[in-house]
């Protein structure tokens, strides 16, 4: 069968997942620095109160709204403050579906969008599968890491149909400082194209950043048109649930009809997951409390097992759920993770996933339970 050119040539997995797989069918235990599934982190979920949230009566009749149910769409609003009402808000069955709906909404096939990096790998493909190109941007790394907002205007060009930032940044943590938003808000409004600001581990700062601004919704009425993103996935630590939003902000309002338009068609939204938003998003400022202590938890035993390794460092994680640590730039970062792999059983990405620009990064997860990250560190610093 022949399949179109947005999909990939082959589905050969990368030499890290072969091994893995090889692992795996031979029942071998494995140390996880890689884990984002909060469901299989040993979080304490308030069981009873989600079954309650989604055991609503209401379920049983079907009045769909493109938009997503308003009782959902109220509450995410009330969530995020700052005089946002429902008319703000369209429902997604993730943040993903959201990237896809936005950009059927802003671009035509062979239009491009534009996304810093190093960043999450999946922008490549979600863009791809909409047939356009994304073109990533590198981040200027100086002592920290900075958006180059001279090269993101270097690359418009009139294929550009939207920028791209996630803040904090995965894996980097950065969260965008107050005037690298006025550099982007400023391009962005001058070159007449959309921000798209992913925020979906906004409720995770861990490590101070001075000069940062936790959310775009923090800058003053934007000029140009901004679609944040979140869910329940990092939000609530619930991806299994599946909901997500966008919310339209300054004259990205005039995107409500047409976005409720692609919605309409496919009406993906759960109305179980809807009825049960209002009690979700209640519960969730408790299970990020829970995250935001594990994760400062592992990052102490991380420390610890630091000091006593002078030519290993960490980055700082202003936020989200991970951590590069810094390693002698002697073998290649994907051959360092393939023999830890081997040799220790234990599995932790190299930084070029994400597009770090230099080798002798490893980036771990900060989520597993900390006896499991512990013990991993504990062999990660030892066999480096
Ligand atoms: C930056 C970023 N955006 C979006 C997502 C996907 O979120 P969802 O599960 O809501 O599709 C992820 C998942 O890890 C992510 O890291």
């Amino acid at each position: 069968m022949r399949h179109s050119t947005r999909l990939p040539d082959n589905y050969f997995p990368n030499p890290l997942t072969r091994r893995l797989r090889k692992l795996n069918s031979a029942s071998a235990p494995i140390l996880d620095l890689t884990v984002s599934n909060p469901a299989e982190c040993g979080i304490d979920y308030p069981r009873d109160d989600i079954l309650a949230a989604i055991s609503n009566s209401q379920v049983f009749s079907y009045k769909p709204d493109p938009r997503g149910l308003e009782c959902a769409r109220a509450a995410i609003a009330k969530m995020h403050g700052h005089y946002l009402g429902p008319e703000n808000i369209q429902l997604t069955a993730s943040t993903s579906e959201a990237y896809s709906m936005l950009f059927k909404l802003l671009a035509n096939p062979g239009d491009n969008i534009i996304v810093p990096s190093p960043s999450y790998p999946l922008f490549e493909w979600l863009a791809r599968l909409e047939g356009l190109a994304c073109v990533t941007v590198p981040t200027l790394w100086c002592d920290d890491w900075r958006l180059d907002i001279d090269a993101l205007d270097g690359v418009c060009d009139a294929n550009t149909k939207a920028i791209v930032v996630v803040n904090p940044n995965n894996p980097t943590g950065q969260f965008i400082t107050e005037s690298e938003w006025f550099g982007l808000l400023e391009l962005a409004t001058e070159k007449n194209l959309p921000l798209i600001v992913d925020e979906v581990f906004a409720p995770y700062p861990i490590e101070c950043q001075s000069e940062a601004l936790r959310t775009i919704l923090d800058v003053s009425a934007p000029e140009c048109s901004v679609f944040l993103l979140s869910g329940l996935s990092k939000l609530a630590l619930l991806p299994q649930l599946k909901l997500g939003w966008i919310v339209m902000l300054g004259p990205a309002s005039a995107a409500a009809e047409p976005l409720a338009f692609i919605a309409d068609q496919y009406l993906s939204v759960s109305a179980i997951t809807a009825y049960a938003a209002p009690q979700l998003l209640a519960i969730a400022p408790q299970l990020q409390s829970q995250v935001i202590s594990r994760l400062k938890k592992n990052l102490d035993a991380l420390d610890e097992a630091l000091k006593e390794r002078p030519h290993l460092s960490r980055r700082p994680v202003y936020g989200g759920w991970s951590v590069l640590i810094q390693r002698p730039d002697i073998e290649d970062d994907e051959s360092c993770a393939l023999r830890l792999l081997s040799d220790f059983h234990l599995l932790i990405y190299p930084g070029h996933f994400f597009d770090i620009p230099k080798n002798g990064f490893l980036v771990a997860s900060l989520l597993p339970e900390p006896g499991v990250f512990e013990k991993a560190i504990r062999i990660l610093t030892e066999a480096i």
